[in-house]
């Protein structure tokens, strides 16, 4: 089949059109970056996403089967780049593919979207799921909570701060439930629903389901780490994070990101998609994880290297 996967070149596009690739689809991809690296050695046809020119997106999905779509954003950061105008710009390249003729669309969002959560990116993500289910093609949705795998940025800033600074303050104590999936996984669950026809929806989470104090620590155990690992007012350790933003020129996460956090967003009560432990991984990985600080906002400047 002809597949267009969105962002070939960045974290989980990267995984699934591997995949694709090693099943012998033909892949093209939509991005804002089509000068990034090509990691596949293989030829990866990259068309720009033109979300003002709908008529030139709907050209670059002709004679496509199957759109697979993980554009988002993270947070607001205006004039950049913004949740109304991700909003806007998933409904414009929904809108192209079906004008294209796209058969199934295997669209990635977030576990507990809510159209009237206080939170823009879970309010964003249920209006885009709504979109989606309007246009009237087949369509999979798979929820993850949060990825985990070499570029991921959560996860190893985590690491990077246990193994740097000599405190690690947790917003509040830490007792809420998140379950984090590994990128492959997430891929292999993709490229199982291309060849479906069924419209479903499907939370996508791993093995492992940590409260965050104890995915903190037990990353800390992995790597090595010494520090203190203590249970500050969330407010507090916002804004030590947002500090330390500052050091390293970047947003390191957002207030929004620590309600979900807390609000338990990254929480469900359904069977793991997934197989591959976080604890395993992070033991297998324990020497490279969190050695380098990963920069949400390099990744959105720099458009011409790989995610590291
Ligand atoms: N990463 C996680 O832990 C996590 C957790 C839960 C759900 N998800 C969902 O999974 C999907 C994929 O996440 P990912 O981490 O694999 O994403 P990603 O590779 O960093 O980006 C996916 C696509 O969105 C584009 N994009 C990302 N941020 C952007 C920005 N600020 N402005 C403009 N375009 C932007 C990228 O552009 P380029 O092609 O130019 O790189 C790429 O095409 C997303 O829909 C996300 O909501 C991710």
């Amino acid at each position: 089949m002809r597949i267009a996967v969105t962002g070939a070149y960045g974290f989980s596009g990267q995984y699934i059109a591997r995949r694709l690739l090693d099943s012998g689809h033909e892949v093209i991809t939509l991005t804002n970056s089509p000068d990034r690296k090509n990691p596949f050695g293989k030829p990866v046809q990259a068309f720009r996403y033109n979300f003002f020119r709908p008529a030139e997106l709907a050209e670059s999905l002709r004679d496509v089967d199957i759109l697979i779509n993980n554009y988002w954003v993270r947070f607001d950061n205006p004039p950049q780049f913004t949740f109304a105008k991700a909003i806007a710009n998933s409904k414009v390249l929904l809108d192209a593919a079906k004008r294209a003729g796209v058969r199934r669309v295997v669209h990635i969002s977030i576990t507990n979207p809510e159209r009237k959560s206080d939170l823009p990116y879970f309010s964003g993500k249920a209006e885009v799921e709504a979109h989606l289910q309007s246009t009237g093609m087949s369509y999979s949705i798979l929820r993850p909570a949060l990825l985990f795998g070499k570029e991921d940025i959560l996860i190893n800033n985590i690491a990077w701060s246990l193994r740097y600074l000599p405190v690690f303050g947790l917003y509040g104590d830490g007792q809420y439930r998140l379950q984090p999936i590994y990128v492959d996984d997430l891929a292999a669950a993709v490229v199982q629903r291309i060849s479906q026809d069924s419209n479903e929806t499907t939370d996508a989470i791993g093995p492992e389901t940590f409260r965050y104090r104890d995915l903190v620590e037990m990353i800390a155990r992995k790597i090595g780490s010494w520090a203190l690992i203590v249970p500050m007012p969330p407010m507090v350790a916002y804004q030590s994070v947002r500090v330390l933003g500052c050091f390293v020129d970047d947003v390191i996460t957002t207030e929004e990101e620590v309600k979900g956090l807390m609000q338990e967003r990254l929480y469900v009560e359904s069977p793991p998609l997934g197989r591959t432990k976080l604890s395993d991984w992070a033991e297998d990985f324990r020497h490279r994880l969190g050695r380098h600080y990963a920069s949400e906002m390099w990744r959105r400047t720099d458009r011409v290297s790989s995610y590291r």
